[in-house]
């Protein structure tokens, strides 16, 4: 992540200002329609299609779930999920909404050092621009050489200023004088790629050659294209900034400070491969257009697209290189929930040049009814490949119910099955058969994440669905998920009951704190943090709630404890199951549930004690030692027996 996405910190004091005020059922409210429904609130979810609510806001929770797709979050989740924005872009959007006045806090140094080394880099960046254009218009060389160029090339006067091209005079050092002159720093210069030290003398880059300006989205000029005039074996056709500070080649989108409002307003994105590409295109007031520079498409790319609209349409020539590279890119673009649309421009025509050929009406109705669909085109094009040839034909069928399995299910479940009955028909296969291979590679993938999760999630839910089938119960697995089990409700009930009481002398936090005296008895290194954070903020004093950890700035945490603050469960998971016809809540159980939580990870505790201790006898020791040892081993079978015996008197099981 570049320190440049990072902008100034919001202090502390503001962060609690904010969550403070948080109402969740107010702010989710703004964005789709609440009913009461007991405590909670329902709508319908606005992450996946539904037409009977099962989205549910939990206000004294503060979070929300939807029982039809399963995403969960708390307020500024959902800001940033619904509104795509960043964590301190809902902040402010908080901030403002609440009429909390922001306060920033001072950066840090190397951040300060940054954010100028990266002022410098923008302000030499626009000095060349306007540069290069003064040329352009201006100079002789420019007007004859440059001008001439865009001209015969059919670019008008004003698009050639929308687009601020320029031109660099073919002089060894006409540019780096000028620089130098302006004081700019040599190194600064040379970081830009405006120039280079050849022979000890710095020298300009982009000698006798077209400059594309390439602005960020908010239009600032962070690097540039520079174009041969005179196509030429030896020199390459564009040379490009160098990455720096503020060029990231990953995620830059040529033309989308341009295009921001068309895109907005169509819906839809353009993509192209070139630069020119995009600027005729605008020529031919078509302005929702972005080019990638021939790449395959990056997930910072796809993201930005993502941030405008669903709908990408793919515009390539029809044998060009960049459909392959671009097609790379693809699952990733099923992935972000994007509906790719590819249209292949004909006869080795570009966009440039076939809109230039056949004008802006003509170019506008092609592309409308050209559109085909990414992943039957990729299938087609496959098939055609295949050919006769069986083998080749099943890796067909499975690339393809592989990039379907990627269309995010919960999303777009419809566009998914629409999918599965149009490569169906086009393999001459059986749908069902078809659906199973996509679920297969669902499953398998689901399985691969969640070997990554901190906490072992699903498996958790499947446990509790599948309560009682026996199969499981005794495979190492299932023991690990119940020790994730124990360890996820000790700091729920630190969380969310660490302030209530104990007994007359201390609070339950207290008493946590007390027995749970060393970190080994927890595994889970992002709950030992929770427990740490909640810990400093107790002692100094601060009452740590759940909002804080809700709303906290370290994704992971926020994750993990809105996982554990599960709506659906305001059971207690011990007691629900073994008292007939009372039922117990968990808020009447808090200290049987601190208590047996703390007792079992005790337990465990204990029982990797003796483990290591008899793993220990085993090897070579002094009579003494082995005295100890045994000695040992009793005290911590004593220990085990007695917990067991309360664990057994508290909770049956
Ligand atoms: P024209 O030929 O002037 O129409 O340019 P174009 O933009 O159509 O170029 P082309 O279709 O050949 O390439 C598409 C894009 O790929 C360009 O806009 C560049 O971003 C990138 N590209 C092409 N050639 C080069 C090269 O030699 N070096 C670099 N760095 N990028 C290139
Ligand atoms: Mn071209």
């Amino acid at each position: 992540m570049c320190i440049f996405d990072a902008p100034k910190m919001i202090s502390q004091n503001t962060i609690q200002q904010i969550l403070s005020r948080i109402d969740i059922v107010e702010i989710v409210g703004e964005f789709i329609k609440l009913k009461k429904r007991g405590a909670n609130y329902l709508g319908l979810c606005p992450f996946h299609g539904e037409k009977t609510p099962s989205f549910t806001v939990s206000p004294t929770k503060e979070i929300y779930k939807c029982f039809g797709c399963g995403r969960s979050g708390n307020t500024i989740s959902f800001l940033m999920e619904h509104e795509k924005y960043s964590y301190t872009e809902a902040l402010r959007w908080l901030a403002n909404k609440y009429n909390v006045e922001i306060e920033e806090t001072e950066t840090s140094p190397e951040y300060k050092q940054q954010q100028q080394l990266a002022d410098s880099l923008y302000v030499i960046n626009s000095f060349a621009q306007k540069y290069f254009s003064e040329n352009l218009f201006n100079n002789e060389e420019g007007q004859a050489v440059g001008l001439g160029y865009l001209k015969e090339r059919g670019f008008r006067e004003e698009t050639i200023k929308k687009f601020q091209l320029g031109y660099c005079l073919d002089e060894r050092e006409a540019f780096a004088k000028q620089a130098i002159k302006t004081q700019f720093n040599t190194e600064l210069l040379v970081k830009s790629g405006l120039v280079t030290i050849r022979d000890e003398r710095v020298v300009d880059n982009y000698r006798g050659r077209i400059i594309f300006p390439i602005q960020n989205t908010t239009g600032k000029i962070i690097g540039f294209g520079a174009r041969i005039i005179k196509s030429n074996d030896r020199a390459p056709k564009y040379i490009n900034t160098p990455e720096n500070e503020i060029y990231i080649k990953s995620k830059i989108l040529y033309g989308s400070y341009l295009a921001r409002q068309a895109i907005d307003k169509n819906d839809e994105c353009l993509l192209v491969e070139g630069y020119t590409d995009v600027i005729s295109l605008h020529q031919a007031g078509i302005e929702n257009v972005v080019a990638s520079g021939g790449t395959s498409l990056t997930p910072d790319q796809l993201r930005l697209i993502k941030k405008y609209t669903n709908n990408l349409t793919i515009i390539y020539d029809g044998d060009s290189a960049g459909i392959k590279a671009a097609m790379r890119g693809l699952d990733l673009a099923l992935e972000e929930g994007l509906n790719v649309k590819l249209v292949l421009i004909p006869d080795k025509e570009d966009p440039d040049s076939y809109v230039n050929k056949v004008g802006a009406g003509v170019f506008a109705d092609f592309i409308k009814n050209n559109k085909k669909d990414v992943v039957i085109f990729q299938l087609e094009v496959a098939l055609k490949d295949a050919g006769n040839d069986s083998v080749k034909k099943s890796t067909v069928v499975n690339q393809v119910a592989e990039t379907i399995s990627k269309i995010n299910k919960a999303e777009d479940f419809t566009k998914q099955q629409d999918y599965i009955k149009q490569c169906a028909e086009l393999l001459k296969i059986e749908e069902s058969g078809l659906n199973a291979l996509v679920n297969k590679f669902i499953r398998e993938r689901v399985s691969k994440q969640e070997a990554k999760l901190p906490i072992n999630e699903a498996i958790y839910h499947d446990d509790r669905s599948k309560k009682g089938a026996s199969s499981i119960e005794d495979d190492t697995l299932s023991l690990l998920q119940k020790d994730e089990l124990h360890e996820r409700s000790m700091i729920r009930s630190l969380l969310e009951f660490g302030l209530r009481e104990w007994d007359e002398n201390k609070k339950v936090a207290d008493y946590i704190f007390e027995e749970a005296v060393d970190q080994e008895m927890i595994d889970n290194k992002l709950l030992v943090r929770i427990m740490q954070l909640y810990k400093e903020m107790y002692e100094a004093n601060l009452e740590p709630a759940n909002k804080f950890f809700l709303h906290h700035e370290d994704e992971e945490i926020r994750n993990l404890v809105t996982r554990i603050m599960d709506i659906s469960d305001d059971l207690s998971p011990n007691w629900k199951d073994h008292y007939d016809g009372k039922i117990f809540t968990r808020d009447e159980l808090y200290k049987e549930e601190v208590f047996s939580s703390l007792n079992y990870l005790k337990l465990r505790k204990i029982k990797r004690l003796i483990d290591t201790n008899q793993k220990d006898m085993e090897k070579p020791h002094s009579s003494e030692e082995q005295l100890m040892m045994l000695q040992t081993h009793k005290a911590l079978k004593d220990m085990e027996m007695e917990l067991t015996r309360q664990l057994g008197t508290v909770i049956f099981r």
